[in-house]
């Protein structure tokens, strides 16, 4: 029998019980007469501390605590897709329903996968088949976009199949197969129960080879992400974090998304909801949450359940993984997810270190991170999966030395710093190209080599080193005024500025430019590398910079972004060759100097 205890204190999310002998760490469990949901994160004695997951107001001292003996879990299974859940799995529209209030009732036990819905389920196993743990044994379309694949839970021994599900329509809570293993009998149904703080286990990693296509430039070819990396963005309120996970989510090349909110705002998270069911998925004109889970923490929901929500979204990711699907998971932002772990830290009087956060934030932040990967897959049939992660930061007033930026710095792989001095001059998506930086630069080089252009490691090599030489050119303007620079280094700090306007500013809002396909940021970024090389060798021949400057070639490699349709590439091939014909014509005109 699981313990039975009596809470002896409450401070807000908060709570110590007594009694509480023979409990487990991170164990949950019902507190009070409504029966709050809260999880066991600390043990001494028989005293448990507890973060409850509800409001706890009118929770008094006394009252019953009830250990479950499960760990907080989530319910893996179809009906996911498209939903929005609190941060412990719990749908929001189904809270509501139930509670019959906008706001949310306590104590109230909802489904996190509907219950009576009919799937219409075809086995791909049939009765005396071998399966072990991960193994296919049928399908489920749970979306027009996102076929489900049912698994034999990861914990589930080896056995037979003895019992099979015909194809038909059943719901979560009918078993669809039946396996004798070592131990007994198993029975099977379309969803299973996995524990939010335990990785799910897979075959072995992968390395990081892929890029993970965002058709945003500067990410794609100047800091990637790799599919089953990891990333974060950085940066000062209104600096872009938003906008850019949401281009993340709508145009990457995952197959599920996952979009964890923690609101900076009381009214951001309400924008999330309302604006997310409204976009399309570019690729199939169908709805975007026919491929996507939201997870929302909104301002009045408890801190408790904002500190699950990481584990919560990740967890599910992982299971869409285990299907060989690549997944994208976004947090939004884990600057709020750490301030719900400082709020509980505190209440529970811990000792704090940097700023007030416990000392275990990094570790946390380590937890989540290690998470992310590429995989061969646990089960049959083999299958490569990954789940990328990418956490947005805000630190206050945008210093990155703060805790959370430095620590989530140690976990990742992928740094996309905004700059506010970027995002005021309205230089969007406002990454800093100085100092981001991507360790998947080489990983993924061979990816674009052979899918793309072999020429994209070269490319992108001269581009950033263009931007780089701006840097260090800019400062000694800054210092002896632009006449001292030579003709050579004038004409980089031109290329970069085209560069910078040409190629790196990216608008989310313009109907072309809002996605860059791969091919076309190899030929746009060919126009500028092109431009660099002919006009440095026509300068050697005694053109002058000023007849450089003013070719009208120029503002249309600027505008071939948005100008040249997607569909349409050819259109940047002609503009190379129209480059090269206006430097022909120079060297023609321009007198050739001794
Ligand atoms: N890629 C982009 N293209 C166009 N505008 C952008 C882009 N990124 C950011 N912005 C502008 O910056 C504003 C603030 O961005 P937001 O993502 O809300 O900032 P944050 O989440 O960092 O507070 C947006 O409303 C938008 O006007
Ligand atoms: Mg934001």
């Amino acid at each position: 029998m699981p313990p039975k205890g009596r809470i002896i204190w409450v401070a807000g999310p908060a709570v110590r019980a007594d009694g509480m002998m023979g409990a487990k760490m991170y164990e949950t469990v019902y507190v009070g007469e409504e029966r709050l949901i809260g999880e066991i994160i600390k043990l001494t004695g028989d005293i448990a501390f507890i973060q409850v997951y509800e409001n706890t107001s009118g929770l008094k001292p006394g009252e019953p605590v009830i250990a479950t003996g499960l760990p907080l879990s989530v319910a893996l299974g179809p009906g996911m897709i498209g939903s929005v859940y609190d941060g412990v799995q719990r749908p929001l529209d189904r809270i509501a329903e139930v509670s019959r209030s906008g706001f949310i009732r306590r104590g109230i036990q909802v489904d996190p996968l509907p219950r009576d819905k009919k799937w219409r389920f075809t086995p791909t196993v049939k009765k005396g088949d071998e399966v072990g743990p991960n193994d296919i044994i049928g399908t489920v379309k749970e979306t027009p976009l996102i076929e489900t694949r049912i698994m034999v839970p990861p914990d589930t021994k080896p056995g037979k199949i003895t019992d099979i599900a015909g194809e038909g329509e059943y719901t979560i809570e009918d078993v669809i197969a039946t396996v004798e293993t070592k131990e007994g009998r198993t029975e099977l149904k379309l969803y299973h129960r996995w524990p939010v703080r335990r990785a799910r286990p897979f075959k072995s990693r992968l390395n990081p080879e892929v890029p993970l296509i965002t058709g945003q430039r500067v990410i794609d070819t100047f800091f990637p992400m790799a599919k089953g990396g990891t990333g974060c963005i950085p940066g000062a309120f209104g600096t872009g974090k938003t906008v850019t996970l949401h281009q993340l989510a709508k145009w990457s090349d995952a197959k599920v998304i996952f979009h964890i909110g923690c609101g900076e705002r009381g009214n951001e998270e309400s924008e999330v909801l309302t604006k997310f069911p409204e976009l399309t998925d570019p690729a199939t004109g169908r709805p975007l949450m026919e491929r996507t889970v939201l997870i929302a923490n909104t301002s009045n929901m408890p801190v408790a359940a904002r500190e699950a929500s990481i584990y919560t979204g990740v967890t599910m990711a992982e299971f869409y993984r285990d299907m060989g699907y690549d997944v994208l998971l976004v947090a939004d932002s884990t600057s709020r997810w750490a301030e719900a772990l400082r709020e509980i830290s505190g209440r529970l009087e811990e000792m704090p270190a940097e700023e007030g956060y416990p000392s275990y934030l990094a570790s946390r932040l380590a937890e989540f991170y290690e998470r992310a990967g590429r995989v061969n897959t646990l089960g049959n049939p083999p299958r490569v999966g990954s789940v990328t992660l990418v956490g947005a930061v805000s630190p206050p007033g945008g210093d990155f030395t703060e805790p959370v930026t430095t620590h989530t710095m140690r976990f990742i792989r992928t740094f996309w710093a905004l700059d506010a001095n970027l995002a005021y001059t309205r230089h969007y998506p406002a990454i800093n190209w100085i100092t981001s930086y991507s360790a998947y630069v080489e990983t993924v080089s061979k990816w674009w080599h052979s899918d793309v252009s072999q020429e994209w490691l070269e490319l992108r090599h001269e581009a950033y080193r263009l931007l780089q030489r701006e840097e260090e050119l800019l400062e000694i303007v800054r210092l002896l005024g632009p006449e001292a620079l030579p003709d050579e280094e004038k004409l980089i700090l031109d290329v970069a500025r085209m560069i910078r306007e040409g190629y790196l500013q990216q608008s989310a809002y313009d109907e072309v430019d809002a996605y860059c396909p791969p091919s076309k940021q190899v030929k746009l970024l060919r126009l500028f590398v092109k431009f660099h090389k002919l006009a440095e060798e026509a300068l050697r021949r005694g053109v002058q910079l000023s007849s450089i400057r003013t070719l009208p070639i120029i503002p249309r490699m600027i505008r071939a972004k948005y100008e040249v349709r997607n569909d349409a590439l050819h259109e940047i091939d002609e503009l190379e060759r129209s480059i090269e014909e206006s430097f022909k014509k120079l060297a023609t005109e321009a007198p050739v100097s001794a």
